[in-house]
């Protein structure tokens, strides 16, 4: 898929960004995306399993490219975010900062005081992310992910909604 050219991409106004519900017609790019990004991909069917399960799925279009995509599930109290992806060519210009602060808002209107989630001490980017979010290291959940050799630790993080 073409991507939009950087400098049309830095102008984007805030009318041209979209974030939508995911529909499952929207889960091959999806899954395209996600190949491109982590070494041990979810499929297609996980997906659709998370569309039908009725987890909140999104979707971020920048005039109508495709651009990223994360999934949310929410309940007794807690939000979970299971997925956040932003295409390899739209990374660093604030969309990932963009989509977690959507996610916060949908996991607030769902009346949730605290959102967690898991992420590789090796994914420094995402880390960083987090924290310049206000989530906080609450737990460490030893070989939680597939590595290429053997198993990787996962950081717990943890934000409280209702500080924010
Ligand atoms: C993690 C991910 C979602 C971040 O998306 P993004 O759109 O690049 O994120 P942002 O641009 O909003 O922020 C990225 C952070 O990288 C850093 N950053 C920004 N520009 C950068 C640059 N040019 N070079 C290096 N780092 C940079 C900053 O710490 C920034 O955080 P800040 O907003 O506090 O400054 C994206 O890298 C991704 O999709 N990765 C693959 C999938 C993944 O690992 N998901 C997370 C699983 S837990």
């Amino acid at each position: 898929m073409a991507s939009l050219p950087r400098e049309a991409l830095q102008a984007a106004t805030d009318a041209q960004v979209i974030i939508r519900r995911m529909v499952e017609v929207d889960v091959p790019k999806v899954a395209e995306s996600e190949r491109l990004s982590y070494a041990f991909p979810w499929s297609e069917g996980i997906f659709r399993d998370c569309i039908r399960a009725g987890y909140h799925c999104r979707v971020m279009e920048i005039d109508e490219q495709f651009a990223a995509y994360a999934v949310l599930s929410t309940g007794a109290g807690e939000a979970h975010v299971l997925n956040v992806c932003v295409r390899p060519e739209y990374r660093f210009r604030g969309l990932g900062r963009r989509m977690m602060e959507h996610l916060f808002d949908v996991a607030r209107a769902c009346g949730t005081d605290d959102l967690f989630l898991e992420v590789r001490p090796s994914n420094v980017t995402a880390v960083r992310l987090y924290e310049s979010l206000g989530l906080q290291q609450v737990g460490l959940r030893r070989g939680y992910y597939q590595a290429a050799q053997g198993r990787e630790d996962a950081i717990v993080m943890r934000l409280s909604l209702q500080a924010r």
